[in-house]
């Protein structure tokens, strides 16, 4: 069992192969992190800073024999206001006004696999033997309220998840205005700090920082876990690289408001903590009430940060990501979005099928603008029924006609959102997110429905289902295209207003349950103006995003670059589309649109009859290669090389897991002259075994060699190929 259990001192050790995880109970009251890091036998030493009362301004916790000041211990979730002078995990108010709590251990249990969450998406075990897990159980008290500590660790993934979840135990109602998925105090600061931030088309772009004292961090308060910063922080040792050196990844599973934060202190000690935002956030808690937390997933690597990233891909493409999809190969699909945006007809789509079939397109996918009566987008979300004017048989005609020729069928849908031209809006104008006496501000003409209420999600689930039931749809691309402002539910009352935000969340997770379940074959796609709702959460319901709008090849590289520091290919959509690029006139060529896209899952966001013939035959060759490929590419490990926000070159591989095939690409933005020859180094190779390189005639390469000398890329090679190119690189086995 790879949790241990001390009742002498007493403490948990977590473990397994490569990590260590060990929690003590201070003074039989305080659970402390005595340890987290490379996988150790044991701590013997016990940090007794917090014991004594020798510094000056120390003051320690009241109505105990020991002498504990709670700011010199590290805690595992530290509350505010005795002695303690950090930021707290949580924060009950009482009654009485107080907010002060004495939270102290109660009662522990270890247990084989990993529990849901309930209402909430977590990563699972498929077996007891996967997986083992901790709740300690805290009791304060005053107010007679429980707090669960819930942590698994896993046998064969560096990781350790945690979570909260209060229960109120007591007679009286409080109201819980901080929750954190987890805080955890680690005994120095000597880290950079790794965000993913951006905004709409540049999502997910890398920032280091180093950490120094004080507090740092990145989070939303927009709704969605948002375009501008991912849930998800690494600390990093300063002379971790991407393949050596500690780093600590932290990732909430979780799309709305969130805050991730690294505290350091006086004496350089860093405190982490991730959850739900606490300043949109207030969660009334009424005797025998509890109230879950988001899951918070933390992996440790000592072997840089590419190995923190494959952790994540592994774990959250086969132990997040669920039902039919899951393991399956994702169709080639093409999407009419970029081609015609709103103006379409029937014919005009059903001539864009019928090419793209003949192109190895498998799904077409019929974007925004086929309901009510919407040509631009100031109308008809809300009215979920085919407008007559675009399809006359509606989407059970065209679905039927497209799969006649030999194509899987999708539609675009935006559940969340209303226009106020909408007969939805007319109907019941309480439905939106809004507050009494003000007027809701208003994004792309349209308001956010209330999600938190349940009779608005039923309402929407149901026209959904009329829709994707007698229609032979097989994929849904699920958009979101504005944050959430003056977030009011009329369905509460004043004191309820707090919990909207995450209400809401829990409104959309609720939706996609439904859905997804009565259509367990149907492949979602998340997407909200590209990957502002790019995060664990949604991959659990959608095993795959639209990761950007910006489909320009050039910037793609940093925004796929940037999204796989957690998110596996088989979760990233990549859709090769026209130039000169719409987002930001460039243009590429074809090929270098196509070896970007390759690595992700694929599609095209063009109208194929308006290209050349030698375009289409470049997409028939594209597709043929990628499907010989997109198991691996779904599957393999990836590893990357070099990084766009670090030169001129970028470069990247996935392999497979016998290491027999993998796929390569390496991409020079500007071209420069008279360059010499370059030298690329694959990586995740086997030493032992010889490659062949498709392309590259008949000879073969160690895998040494192709690592270590590296792959050599002659001046004419690169110089025939001017700004923007590219060379992919396809491994097999060789003689
Ligand atoms: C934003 C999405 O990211 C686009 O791909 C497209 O679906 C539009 N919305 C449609 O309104």
């Amino acid at each position: 069992m790879p949790i241990l259990y001390d009742r002498e001192k007493p403490k948990f050790h977590l473990y397994n192969e490569s990590v260590s995880y060990i929690i003590g109970i201070c003074a039989g009251r305080f659970p402390e992190n005595l340890y987290y890091g490379r996988r150790i036998h044991d701590i013997s030493g016990v940090k007794k800073e917090h014991r004594d009362n020798w510094r000056a301004l120390t003051v320690c916790v009241g109505g105990i024999d020991e002498h504990i000041s709670l700011h010199h211990l590290s805690h595992e979730y530290p509350s505010y206001g005795s002695s303690d002078f950090h930021y707290p995990a949580f924060s009950v108010l009482q009654d009485s006004g107080s907010r002060i709590s004495g939270f102290a251990y109660e009662s522990h249990e270890i247990s084989r696999g990993k529990k849901p969450i309930p209402p909430l998406p977590s990563v699972y075990a498929e077996s007891d033997s996967e997986a083992d897990s901790l709740d300690i159980v805290l009791f304060d008290a005053v107010t007679g309220l429980r707090l669960i500590l819930s942590y698994t660790i896993f046998a064969s993934f560096p990781v350790v998840t945690r979570s909260a979840c209060f229960l109120n135990s007591g007679s009286l109602p409080v109201v819980l205005d901080r929750a954190m998925s987890f805080s955890v105090d680690l005994p120095d600061s000597d880290f950079e700090m790794l965000q993913l931030s951006g905004a709409w088309s540049r999502e997910r772009n890398i920032l280091v920082r180093k950490l120094t004292e004080g507090i740092q961090s990145v989070h939303s308060m927009r709704g969605t876990s948002s375009a501008e910063h991912n849930p998800f922080i690494a600390l990093k040792r300063a002379n971790a690289c991407e393949n050596s050196g500690d780093v600590y990844g932290f990732s909430l599973v979780y799309s709305g408001n969130f805050l991730a934060q690294a505290e350091v202190d006086s004496f350089d000690r860093t405190r982490v903590m991730m959850g739900i935002h606490p300043d949109t956030f207030s969660w009334p808690l009424g005797s025998g009430e509890s109230f879950q937390t988001p899951e918070a997933v933390l992996v440790f690597s000592s072997s840089g940060l590419n190995s923190m990233s494959q952790t994540y891909h592994e774990l959250y493409r086969t132990r997040l990501a669920r039902g039919y999809w899951r393991d399956r190969d994702r169709p080639v699909l093409l999407n009419n979005w970029e081609a015609t945006a709103f103006g379409f007809t029937e014919s005009k789509i059903l001539q864009m099928a019928k090419s793209a079939k003949e192109l190895g397109v498998e799904l077409f996918v019929l974007d925004d603008g086929w309901f009510g009566k919407r040509n631009d987008d100031s109308s008809s979300l809300g009215d979920w029924q085919a407008n007559p004017a675009k399809l006359p048989e509606g989407i059970e005609g065209i679905a039927r006609k497209i799969r006649a020729e030999g194509l899987m069928f999708g539609i675009w849908i935006e559940p969340e959102m209303v226009n106020p031209d909408s007969d939805l809006y007319r109907a019941h104008p309480d439905w939106i997110l809004s507050v009494i006496d003000r007027v809701p501000s208003i994004g792309r003409h349209q308001c956010v429905l209330d999600f938190s209420r349940p009779e608005v999600v039923d309402y929407i689930g149901t026209a959904i289902e009329k829709i994707l039931g007698c229609s032979f749809v097989s994929y849904v691309k699920w958009d979101m295209n504005r944050y959430l402002t003056e977030c009011g539910s009329r369905g509460l009352c004043a004191a309820g207003q707090g919990t909207v935000f995450h209400r809401y969340i829990l409104g959309v997770y609720s939706l996609y349950e439904r859905l997804t379940k009565a259509f367990p074959e149907i492949l979602f796609e998340s997407c909200s103006a590209g990957g502002a709702r790019f995060d664990p959460g949604i991959l659990s319901f959608a095993p795959q995003t639209w990761t950007s709008d910006d489909t320009d090849a050039i910037e793609r590289l940093k925004i796929q670059y940037g999204t796989s520091m957690v998110y596996p290919l088989s979760s990233m959509g990549n859709h090769v589309s026209e130039v000169p690029n719409q987002q930001v006139g460039r243009m590429t060529h074809f090929d270098t649109r196509g070896n970007v896209a390759f690595f992700g899952m694929l599609g095209y966001e063009l109208d194929p009859d308006g290209l050349e013939a030698g375009e289409r035959e470049k997409i028939r060759s594209q597709i043929d290669i990628y499907k010989k490929n997109r198991t691996l590419i779904r599957t393999g490990l990836f590893y990357r090389i070099l990084s766009p926000f670090e030169g001129n070159f970028t470069a990247w591989i996935v392999v497979s897991k016998d290491k027999q095939y993998a796929i390569a690409a390496c991409y020079r933005v500007l071209a420069g002259a008279n360059p010499d020859e370059t030298l690329f180094k694959l990586q995740g190779l086997s030493p032992e075994t010889r490659y062949r390189i498709d392309g590259r005639g008949d000879q073969c390469y160690f895998g040494d060699e192709l690592m270590y000398a590296g792959l050599r890329i002659a001046q004419d090679e690169w110089n025939t190929r001017g700004d923007f190119a590219s060379i992919l690189w396809r491994l097999g086995p060789g003689e």
